[in-house]
């Protein structure tokens, strides 16, 4: 019988359990409002993990498709794995970032509540501009602003409420954790990056597992486009398994015990990419080496290249 990474659930380092196949909504603007009809489609497909973010303008769209899909009893609230994040823009007020979400979600808790970047914006008190830029492009960051506070103030919404049952980060490359888990309580229990065979960052994976900290990759297919599944190896062992690539590049997270968040607003596609290949050792291994070898990172936004990330281009 064919086995579905919909099934595969991992546990979170506070014993929470997380679905390792969620649906992405970073869609383009203009695409928004097509997130409720893909989240509709989603959970139809058996999806049970919707990742989102504050930033991203699709948590009013996600929280519609909730409203229906709990109204015509499809699924319940917790049979769902939602996660959102607070912007480098809202990094002094993290519970007014959170309250927001939660209202556009028409939620009382997210699973997930993950700071975005290690990162902290000049914005105003309600997180504008989310990207400040001085009169010469530059982006402007507080110098009041610190990333370790930001995550304690997180930590205490983890700590004194009952508004998020997981915390964790995203953008943090290993010298950044190790400065984090030196000064915090409660160890963070996800780290969301960029990874598929082209970016395996595997130094920074295995510094994670060691520390009980589960990876979620970002942008698994190269982002728009989806350049990862064009590659000659990917096609290739999305044959020999008998799967689309999409589900062979899905399937390289999941079996190295990472959740993996592919975007999609089209339903057809969302409901064809849920299978899970069992790869072997060997071509796991070639999916590996094909990044080592040639490593090609495509989400490089110009406030991520101080953070100590190899090949921030
Ligand atoms: N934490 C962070 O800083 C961060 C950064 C980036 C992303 N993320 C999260 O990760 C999610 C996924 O990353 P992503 O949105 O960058 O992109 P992605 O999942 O790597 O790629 C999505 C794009 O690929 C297209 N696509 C999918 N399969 C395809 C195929 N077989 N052929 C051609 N095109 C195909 C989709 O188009 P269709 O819609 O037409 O299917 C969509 O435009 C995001 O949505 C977000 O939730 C987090």
């Amino acid at each position: 019988m064919t086995k579905l990474a919909t099934e595969v659930v991992f546990t979170l380092n506070n014993h929470t359990k997380i679905p390792a196949l969620g649906l992405g909504t970073a869609t383009p603007s203009e695409k928004n409002a097509e997130t409720k009809e893909a989240v509709i489609a989603a959970v139809k497909a058996g999806y049970r993990h919707i990742d989102t973010a504050w930033y991203y303008g699709t948590e009013k769209y996600i929280g519609y498709a909730l409203e229906e899909l709990f109204a015509e009893e499809i699924v319940t609230r917790e049979e769902l794995f939602i996660t959102t994040k607070v912007w480098p823009s809202m990094h002094s007020n993290p519970a007014k970032s959170l309250e927001q979400s939660l209202q556009d979600l028409g939620l009382d808790y997210v699973d997930l509540f993950l700071q975005h970047w290690p990162l902290a914006f000049q914005s105003d008190e309600d997180g504008k501009p989310s990207v400040p830029r001085s009169a010469d492009g530059t982006i402007l960051m507080d110098p009041q602003g610190d990333f370790i506070a930001t995550y304690k103030k997180i930590e205490d919404l983890y700590k004194h409420t009952d508004l998020v049952k997981a915390i964790g980060v995203s953008n943090y490359s290993q010298s950044f954790l190790e400065k984090l888990l030196d000064q915090v309580d409660v160890v963070p229990a996800v780290n969301q990056i960029e990874l598929h065979p082209q970016l395996p960052q595997k130094a920074l994976c295995d510094y994670c597992t060691e520390h009980h900290i589960i990876v979620t990759a970002y942008s698994p297919l190269g982002s728009s486009g989806a350049p990862v599944t064009k590659l000659p190896l990917v096609q290739k062992l999305a044959k020999k398994y008998g799967v689309n690539e999409n589900e062979l590049l899905q399937s390289y997270h999941i079996n190295s015990g990472r959740v993996v968040i592919p975007r999609s607003t089209n339903p057809d596609r969302i409901a064809s990419i849920v299978r899970l290949a069992e790869l072997s050792q060997e071509d796991l291994q070639a999916l590996y080496h094909l990044g080592e070898e040639n490593p090609k990172r495509y989400i490089c936004d110009p406030w991520g290249k101080n953070l100590d990330f190899q090949w921030w281009d």
